[in-house]
């Protein structure tokens, strides 16, 4: 069998795919398991996903892994979660070391329980110079959360005079979110067959081409990951233009 990736156009590939990945607890429960089981084997997937990113060359994953709105889940769950996340970071770290990923995260880090935050700022200080691919953990992370910060944060400093409200445009705007260095996603993968958004990227995802799969995330895998690059590559972005500009553009 022909391998996916070989079809796949090496000069349309997304310099950033972002991943809402779902289904850890429909998948255990098919299985008649524990949700956190599921959760567990989603770490394989977060292993696939992110060796097939860099085979191919994309130079940021992003995964939402952890929602404010998750800490409304039973107390197990939440704390078999950050339990997993802290083991998950500290058993990595050699391997995204030797496979030059930079490791980063967004969302309320210090709102972590702090053998959470402590682990993370740890790896993301060891991981700094890396330059294969950056990993961006979405962790306690809510893009209602990021504006609103971000807004405040322009009101003191127009307040403060440091900045003019004439001066507020949106790359002004962009440079105080949390994904300030990181360009928008071209494409967002969603797994489980929900088809929603669910207070993610809201301001980054403008533009973003979007994929949904029934896959559940523990059992999401490199051609789950190429199949979407497959079905991003035949889409048309045309940014409010016509298409026969695009084709004049080029
Ligand atoms: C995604 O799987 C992981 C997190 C949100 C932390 P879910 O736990 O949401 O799985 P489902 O949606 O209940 O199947
Ligand atoms: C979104 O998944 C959050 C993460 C993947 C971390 P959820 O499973 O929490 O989303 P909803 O609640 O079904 O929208
Ligand atoms: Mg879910």
């Amino acid at each position: 069998m022909s391998d996916l990736i070989d079809i796949l156009d090496k000069n349309k590939v997304p310099k950033h795919v972002a991943v809402i990945m779902d289904g850890n607890g429909r998948w255990a429960k098919e299985r008649g398991q524990n949700r956190l089981e599921g959760h567990a084997m989603g770490v394989d997937s977060v292993r696939a996903t992110l060796k097939a990113a860099r085979e191919l060359g994309v130079s940021y994953l992003t995964l939402y892994a952890f929602s404010t709105e998750n800490w409304s889940r039973p107390k197990e769950e939440v704390d078999g979660l950050m339990d997993l996340l802290v083991h998950s970071i500290t058993n990595e770290l050699d391997e995204l070391n030797e496979n030059g990923v930079r490791l980063t995260a967004i969302g309320d880090i210090d709102g972590l329980p702090e053998k959470c935050s402590l682990s993370l700022k740890n790896a993301i200080k060891d991981t700094a110079k890396n330059k294969q691919i950056t990993l961006v953990l979405a962790l306690n992370y809510s893009s209602k959360w990021e504006i609103t910060k971000a807004i405040q944060e322009i009101s003191n400093d127009v307040s403060n005079n440091k900045l003019l409200a004439s001066e507020i445009t949106d790359s002004l705007v962009n440079s105080y979110l949390s994904t300030k260095e990181i360009p928008d996603p071209e494409l967002l993968i969603r797994t489980s067959g929900e088809h929603r958004i669910s207070n993610f990227l809201l301001w980054q995802i403008a533009y973003t081409e979007f994929y949904f799969t029934d896959v559940h995330w523990p059992d999401f895998r490199r051609d789950d990951f190429l199949e979407a690059i497959l079905d991003y590559q035949k889409r048309e972005r045309r940014f409010g233009k016509v298409s026969e500009q695009l084709i004049t553009d080029k």
